[in-house]
């Protein structure tokens, strides 16, 4: 969990927004709730030197110095880059470099990689077979997984190539700890549903120490309702995808605050057991995830994609759970009793209901 410089700054971000960040991070209780990774994406690069070693440019006067700060904060430093020679945003990338970018990341205390594929595609369209193309990209994946391993420093690795070559089966073997399963979110209701949704086959890929990434959380950004943002959240956190925040913190509504930092939901998302929701059930606009939880729990989420305010029946024996229990709405924050069979659940347009199960 933490937050990451490009949904709201884009190629914009400076050093100064950067310690903001982290400042915020702790003033608004976000850290104490567990975001902890303060991560600089795509635009800080600037030159290599006659050497190759790699510089920031004049937005950031200094990583090192930046690394302390967010360090001094309890949080964690993150950074961007890609195996090809530029990243998206045609900056500085890392190809035959890998080592050597590798060694500065750690000099500055870098604590997370998120490596793009970006250019590297071009690299990748020069060969014609398939299966060759797809064995260039695990190499340069491998090659930097191997680079950070060789620092001798913990350095979190988020593959970025949108979900190619089911990137979920080879993941793990380049050393990374999460991987984005698709092209990039929107601030956008659809956008965020389709991504979250195309997740539904990938369950059994996720567990302690390997998760299905489905991109950085736009809550806060002001295009999606506050109920649009619940059913972000809600959804992410079935998926146990990771948090990263994705707003200006400096500027959080009470709402914004309240969906970020909802304890029973955030619980659901860092659940020990580190299962990913599956999508159980699905007709038309509506569909119910579960999500098993430590201590016997299961969260269900009801979502509503259609345009209409509606109350569909779920029968929890059948679809949800087996026995019913106690049942809690962590949005409302209420106690809705036991219940073991049919429930009728009023659901909003684009909205959902987030509860939680508990069979004792
Ligand atoms: C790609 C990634 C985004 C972001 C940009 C930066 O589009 O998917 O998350 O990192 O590059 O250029």
């Amino acid at each position: 969990m933490g937050w990451n410089s490009w949904n709201h700054f884009g190629g914009k971000v400076t050093d100064a927004d950067i310690r903001s960040a982290a400042d915020a991070l702790v003033s608004t209780g976000m850290r104490d709730a567990g975001y902890v990774y303060v991560n600089v994406d795509d635009t800080w690069q600037g030159q290599r030197d006659a050497n190759g070693v790699i510089h920031p440019n004049e937005r950031f006067p200094d990583m090192k110095a930046l690394g302390d700060y967010i360090h001094s904060k309890g949080l964690k430093f993150g950074i961007y880059s890609s195996p090809g020679p530029k990243t998206c945003a045609r900056f500085e990338g890392s190809m035959a470099h890998e080592e050597q970018d590798a060694k500065t990341y750690a000099a500055w205390g870098v604590d997370f990689l998120k490596y793009d594929l970006c250019t590297f595609q071009d690299v990748m369209k020069a060969e014609p077979d398939p299966l060759l193309r797809k064995k260039l990209m695990v190499d340069a994946y491998t090659k930097m997984g191997a680079a950070l391993r060789a620092t001798g420093r913990p350095i979190l690795y988020s593959l970025c190539q949108y979900g190619f070559d089911d990137v979920w089966d080879w993941g793990p073997q380049v050393g990374a700890s999460m991987w984005r399963t698709t092209d990039d979110i929107k601030d956008r209701y659809e956008r965020m549903f389709i991504i979250g949704n195309s997740e539904a086959e990938l369950a059994r890929y996720a567990a302690p120490g390997h998760w299905n990434d489905p991109d950085m959380l736009e809550i806060g950004n002001g295009k999606m309702t506050e109920e649009e943002y619940r059913t972000h959240m809600s959804l992410w956190a079935l998926l146990a995808a990771p948090l990263l925040a994705g707003n200006d913190l400096t500027k959080m509504s009470p709402a914004d605050r309240e969906i970020l930092m909802n304890k029973d939901v955030i619980a659901i998302d860092q659940d020990a057991l580190g299962k990913q929701a599956v999508r159980v059930y699905q007709r038309g606009e509506f569909s119910v995830w579960t999500k098993q939880l430590s201590g016997g729990r299961t969260a269900v989420g009801l979502f509503n994609s259609s345009w209409t305010n509606f109350a569909p029946a779920v029968d929890l024996g059948k679809i949800a759970v087996e026995h019913g229990g106690h049942i809690h709405d962590v949005w409302m924050h209420e106690d809705l009793g036991v219940s073991h069979g049919e429930l009728s659940l009023p659901v909003k347009s684009h909205g959902v209901r987030l509860l939680i199960i508990d069979p004792q």
